[in-house]
């Protein structure tokens, strides 16, 4: 059990999440009939979305993950990324899904796309549990939504503030 420090407002209950993830899971499949998919997470916050979503899967699957940094304080993006753990399969003529916890500004999402675009997958799409468009600063086409969720800060279901809060099944705000 988590010692919960601040004040958490339900946001998505966890039926509701898995129910959602299920269909995500469902729509993936059917457009990629006949493939095998990638889906490749992007650490921290997309393991326990990735990991259910995957075990949904109807096609099937190989998993990877990258790791991407950017400079500036932990609630934002600045724009700077550096990938600090890359992708090991090889993805070059894959269909490859992207799976993010939450797009938030999308400058992580725009910078990570243009270095996939470069490995010439034969498909690339994004998976995005949450889609807030707030602070949205980058263009980015969110192929397969989860939940738009318009703004606040979210933790749960693999989402932290300060590294806290991930092992909540549900999602909540923080209010800070
Ligand atoms: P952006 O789209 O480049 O601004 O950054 C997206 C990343 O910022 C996400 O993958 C999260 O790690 C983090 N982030 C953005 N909004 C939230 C939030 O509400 N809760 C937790 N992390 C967030």
């Amino acid at each position: 059990m988590q010692a919960l420090e601040h004040n958490l407002t339900p946001v998505l209950a966890p039926e509701q999440i898995q129910a959602r993830v299920a269909e995500l899971a469902a729509e993936i499949s059917r457009d990629f009939q006949g493939r095998e998919v990638v889906l490749l997470g992007i650490l921290k916050g997309a393991f326990i979305f990735m990991s259910d979503l995957a075990r949904r899967m109807e096609v099937p699957v190989k998993v990877d993950f990258v790791r991407l940094a950017s400079y500036g304080d932990s609630s934002q993006s600045s724009g700077q990324i550096v990938m600090t753990k890359a992708h090991e399969l090889d993805l070059a003529g894959r269909t490859v899904v992207v799976v993010e916890d939450i797009v938030d500004t999308g400058l992580t999402l725009n910078w990570l796309m243009d270095h996939l675009r470069r490995q010439a997958p034969q498909d690339l799409k994004i998976c995005a549990l949450i889609d807030k468009p707030e602070r949205r600063e980058a263009q980015i086409e969110v192929d397969y939504v989860g939940f738009q969720i318009p703004r606040g800060f979210l933790v749960g279901y693999g989402l932290d503030y300060n590294e806290c809060y991930r092992c909540l099944p549900g999602i909540y705000e923080v209010n800070l």
